[in-house]
């Protein structure tokens, strides 16, 4: 199995995607980093120890960035993904629980000095932990195995503004690091992860097949997150759906022959009305006045999936 730390804010898809990377035999998670973004990070890394304790999986959770890097926050989406995060459970087990007294940044260096080019890293909030990491260890780049996150859009518009996706805008800086560090990396964002819509019958199903309280919280967050993307989008309210987003992130890692690649450097634009945008450029063509030359490295960009096949990977393994 490949093993993983991820990066994360639950966050509704957050915890689906951790669901599946638990219950997924080609995936050892050996870490969970929590920044804020679709919560505070103390309420991600609150969810992160609950949601791993439902199903008595003791992974150290290390608790990350609070803020962007540069910009001012924002107040979490609490329209989105409830104020807790999790749809607003009515009610919560009584689970212990401690974060790793680390930061997220620190002990991304010390799992990647500790196991070099062991370790795959799958960030799928804002990147802040990320370019906090790389602060640290100018070199993670050559000890991390590779990174794969979900955020960002090549061709479909936006879903925070007509061209940034949530992730990249709640830390444009911090992402423009990322994509110019020179890992292996790969951009899971809206180009794919629009085309995958789950039905919340489809949680029930795994919900009624497990008879277990995190399915079932699963279930009632996943049914929160149908209702706002089901206001805005009507072929998603048809289905009474919601986007995959993160787990695709994880999908891509265990089934990449389900998704078509474009290569290219990608930049953020960290200011201004693109705020948050990213930007590929195909290929060899250059622009080194404007910071877009050769020391710019390679992105992979996830530009189609079989969505079909996708939601079929998803529910055999939640359903294990
Ligand atoms: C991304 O933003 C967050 O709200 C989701 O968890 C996902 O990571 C989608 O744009
Ligand atoms: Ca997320």
């Amino acid at each position: 199995p490949r093993k993983v730390i991820y990066d994360t804010d639950p966050g509704v898809d957050d915890a689906m995607a951790l669901y599946f990377a638990l219950a997924h035999a080609n995936i050892d998670m050996v870490g969970i980093t929590t920044t804020f973004g679709n919560v505070s990070v103390q309420q991600a890394t609150t969810n992160a120890l609950y949601l791993t304790a439902l199903v008595n999986r003791k992974i150290p959770v290390a608790e990350g960035v609070a803020t962007p890097w540069v910009k001012p926050g924002e107040a979490p989406p609490a329209f989105i993904h409830g104020a807790d995060g999790l749809g607003n459970l009515p009610a919560r087990q009584p689970v212990g629980g401690k974060a790793d007294g680390r930061s997220a940044a620190q002990f991304i260096v010390d799992m990647a000095r500790a196991q070099p080019g062991e370790i795959t890293l799958v960030a799928v909030g804002p990147l802040g932990n990320l370019a906090a990491a790389l602060m640290l260890e100018p070199e993670l780049p050559k000890l991390l195995r590779e990174v794969i996150l979900m955020g960002g859009t090549v061709l479909e518009p936006g879903n925070v503004s007509p061209v940034a996706e949530a992730n990249i805008w709640n830390d444009p800086h911090a992402a423009d690091k990322v994509f110019t560090a020179g890992w292996k990396l790969t951009m899971v964002g809206l180009d794919v992860t629009h085309r995958v819509i789950v039905p919340v019958e489809m949680f029930r199903r795994i919900a009624q097949h497990h008879k277990h309280v995190a399915t079932d919280t699963l279930l009632h967050a996943v049914n929160f997150y149908a209702d706002f993307y089901s206001g805005l989008y009507p072929h998603v309210a048809k289905i009474h759906g919601c986007f995959g987003h993160d787990v695709l992130a994880f999908i891509y890692l265990t089934n990449p022959e389900l998704f078509t690649l474009e290569h290219g450097r990608v930049r953020v634009a960290t200011e201004g009305l693109a705020q948050g945008q990213t930007m590929l450029r195909r290929r060899e063509v250059n622009y080194p006045q404007h910071g877009w030359d050769t020391t710019v490295p390679d992105t992979q960009a996830c530009m189609q999936v079989d969505a079909d096949a996708c939601s079929t990977v998803l529910e055999q393994t939640l359903l294990r």
